[in-house]
């Protein structure tokens, strides 16, 4: 029996499994044991408990979320929730930030981060988005805020364009209006993978050449790409603000302005395929070792964590 029972849901396809394998083998090491495939999706909670497959969420000693694509309101809702009494890797409240396209772009900018100018407006403000294209030449960006994989993503290429959309916006349960500048770039990005504070690897994405899009769901390809020392200190100081432990950053050069943009942070950036692997993308085993560290540290954190309680609550009630 090993001392430590951690939690874990990840993805299985484009080589999630093996990944895992690895996880659970390392974690095994170190005095740690996993639980997989606790999917949230299937909990149900009771009476302080949040019950998984007969597992109680609340005895594990960490958990580890790492399943890409959108979470449904039920799983977040849960994962909030546990994450009060028990580490999670992303902490929820980092992880819900990223998950919102707006609320990452206005604290990664209020602490001066460079993201593409952005704006958001109430549903029926046509007035600011009028403002708003004619300020940015004519162009703008339109983003679900819970948006992935290009998802949704519409650029309105002139006024005359955006004054056809208007009536239709009218139509929509909108909740607000997400518009970004359209940044001139070279149609190639850079995901930069941290963990724990530290620089895990890079790679880039290329557009099709007809989208402007660089995701591979939009029909990108991914192609290997060295991180130069000023592209991993955006990358680091964007994680650190958004408080992820495991991050994402995507990148695009700004042509124009010559500088890095951030265009989102990512709270589950898939590990390197075999694909991938055999292009170049050799960051896996890197990201592997700094993950299990970093779970083995917060489990014996929360572990003494636990201990002290228990210590103060035998002191008092000796008293
Ligand atoms: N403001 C922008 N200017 C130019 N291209 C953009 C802009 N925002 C997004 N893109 C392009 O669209 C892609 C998807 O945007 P992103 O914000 O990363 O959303 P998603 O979560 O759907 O991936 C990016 O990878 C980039 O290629
Ligand atoms: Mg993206």
């Amino acid at each position: 029996m090993n001392k430590y029972t951690v939690g874990m849901w990840m993805y299985k396809n484009g080589g999630g499994e093996l990944i895992q394998a690895k996880l659970i083998n390392q974690l095994r090491e170190r005095d740690i044991s996993v639980i997989t495939d606790l999917n949230l999706a299937h909990a149900t909670a009771h009476n302080g408990e949040i019950i998984c497959h007969n597992v109680v969420m609340e005895d594990l000693d960490l958990y580890f979320s790492y399943n890409a694509g959108q979470q449904t309101a039920y799983q977040m809702y849960l994962y909030q929730a546990l994450n009060e009494t028990v580490p999670c890797l992303n902490n929820y409240d980092s992880f819900a930030l990223c998950e919102d396209k707006y609320r990452t772009s206005h604290k990664l900018a209020r602490a001066g981060i460079r993201t593409t100018d952005y704006r958001l407006c109430n549903t029926d403000d046509k007035h600011t988005l009028k403002n708003t294209i004619r300020e940015w030449d004519g162009r703008l960006v339109y983003k679900p805020t819970d948006g992935w994989g290009g998802m949704g993503i519409v650029k309105v290429e002139n006024e005359r364009s955006l004054d056809m959309l208007m009536p239709f916006l009218e139509h929509t349960n909108l909740k607000h209006l997400y518009v970004e500048r359209y940044i001139n770039y070279d149609m190639s990005d850079f995901r930069v993978d941290i963990v724990d504070g530290q620089f895990v690897g890079c790679y880039g994405r290329k557009a099709p050449a007809d989208d402007w899009k660089t995701n591979i769901s939009s029909g990108g390809t991914v192609m290997a790409r060295e991180a130069s020392d000023e592209l991993i200190e955006v990358a680091l100081k964007a994680t650190e603000i958004t408080g992820l432990e495991i991050a994402g950053v995507d990148i695009i050069f700004d042509e124009d302005a010559q500088e890095y943009v951030v265009l989102e942070v990512n709270g589950i950036p898939a590990f390197a395929t075999p694909e991938q692997e055999a292009i170049g993308l050799n960051f896996n085993d890197k990201k592997i070792e700094l993950i299990v560290n970093l779970i083995e540290r917060k489990v014996h954190e929360n572990f003494e964590k636990k201990a002290l309680k228990n210590e103060l609550e035998s002191d008092s009630e000796e008293e």
